[in-house]
């Protein structure tokens, strides 16, 4: 996926056993579509080479404000200058305690935190993921460093918590390198849903028939957990109500976690309360079993198949759809329409007879499981299509126009 595609970023590291995981994020911030210029403390340099930041960055690494190579392209033996002048923004991980306090003060002693000083400070956001044992991060020094750092404008993203190097555990564990990779994407993201609260339904749901047999289909939850993904990156808060499905929770995102459809609906109905925006893109099993068996019905070797008995299910969306605050204007609902042929005319169908004024069509076996998918939106005024893409960047695309529709209305 190309989130960072045309970014420049300046990957400074400063000294502390996080650099192991620098590598793994420079390597993601390349693989996301960033350009990575890394900028390395002499402390950092115990940890890890600067051979291998420049493999894995395809450029060479800057250690000294005494480099006298051209640095971006500029022949003046002025690092500290040139580097952070062709930046989207700088990104210190790890961010030592020690580091960040020579940030604080201003200190230029070395090319990393004279760059940073020297940077132009309304064009060049600075981004720090501190890394320390717990006791540093909790010293009331560190804090007080942290809080004006913030004040000062800085992005502090973490810490996170758990084991650390040195055998003991708590707060002050940089973010993994995913995390970090997220965070970065949703600095950059616009926030066209910020301050607003969405809702998602996502994957299939499992109508039980014995404790071990039930009816569910294909979904695998990709588009859902992908939109609520790109609702938090706009900077929505996310409530994410989930079928069974096996993935992970998009970074920042609420997830209730649900097995049929009535749960399901249980959870939408609560959370819809509080929601401007709902999207339905769980797939719903249409029926249940009339009744569920407390234990696992047995061949009894006659032959004769179970005579089953099946119940329609609610539809969830049509009902938060008919809700007074959906009917007010103050809730958004969007439909899927997963098809096997002639989308448009089914998704244009189902928008009406849903009550509800976007839907977003979809062909079922060319979706489900994939990572990939193309997209078709339909309201009162016709179609819009999305060509085939990663389900992260339909997402994107669908988030934004649900924020035009909203913010139009
Ligand atoms: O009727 P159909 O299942 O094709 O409609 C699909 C849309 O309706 C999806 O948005 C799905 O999440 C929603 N739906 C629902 N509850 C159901 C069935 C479908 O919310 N029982």
């Amino acid at each position: 996926m190309n989130d960072l595609a045309g970014k420049h970023l300046v990957l400074g590291l400063s000294g502390g056993i996080a650099c192991y995981k620098a590598a793994e994020l420079c390597r993601a911030l390349v693989k996301a579509g960033a350009t990575v210029q890394v900028v390395m403390s002499q402390a950092a340099e115990q940890f890890i080479t600067p051979v291998t930041m420049q493999a894995l960055s395809g450029r060479s690494v800057f250690t000294s404000q005494w480099d006298n190579r051209p640095s971006a392209g500029v022949d003046n033996q002025m690092p500290h200058i040139n580097l952070s002048r062709e930046a989207d923004a700088i990104v210190i991980a790890p961010a030592s305690a020690d580091f960040m306090a020579k940030l604080l003060h201003g200190r230029a002693d070395d090319l990393l935190s004279l760059m940073c000083l020297a940077r132009p400070l309304e064009r060049v956001p600075l981004i720090v993921a501190p890394a320390m044992n717990r006791e540093m991060w909790a010293h009331p020094a560190t804090q007080r460093n942290v809080a004006q750092l913030r004040a000062d404008g800085t992005h502090v993203l973490g810490v996170g918590q758990g084991e650390q190097a040195c055998g003991e555990t708590g707060d002050g564990r940089m973010l993994e390198p995913e995390e970090l990779l997220d965070e970065i994407v949703s600095f950059f993201s616009p926030k066209p849903l910020a301050g607003r609260r969405v809702l998602i339904s996502a994957g299939p749901t499992w109508e039980a028939l014995d404790p071990v047999r039930g009816l569910t289909n294909r979904s695998s939850g990709k588009m859902g957990f992908a939109i609520a993904q790109a609702a938090r990156r706009a900077g929505a808060e996310v409530d994410l109500v989930a079928g069974p499905v096996a993935l992970p929770t998009p970074r920042g995102v609420r997830r209730v976690d649900v097995s049929s459809a009535l749960d399901m609906q249980a959870a939408v109905q609560a959370m819809a309360e509080q929601a401007d925006v709902f999207v339905a893109a769980a797939a719903v099993a249409d029926w249940r079993p009339a009744s569920v068996a407390e234990h696992k019905i047995k061949k009894d070797g006659s032959g004769q198949v179970p005579a089953l008995q099946w119940v329609e299910n609610p539809d969830i969306l049509a009902g938060v759809a008919a809700s007074e605050r959906a009917s007010r204007g103050d809730l958004f609902c969007v439909g899927f329409a997963a098809e096997s042929q002639d989308v448009l005319a089914h998704a244009q169908a189902k928008r009406v007879r849903k009550g509800v004024p976007l839907v977003v069509g979809n062909l079922g076996p060319e979706t489900f499981g994939r990572d990939d998918n193309a997209l078709i939106l339909v309201d009162e005024h016709g179609s819009t299509e999305l060509p085939r893409a990663s389900k992260g960047d339909l997402a994107r695309q669908l988030v934004a126009d649900i924020a035009r529709r909203i913010t139009l209305k």
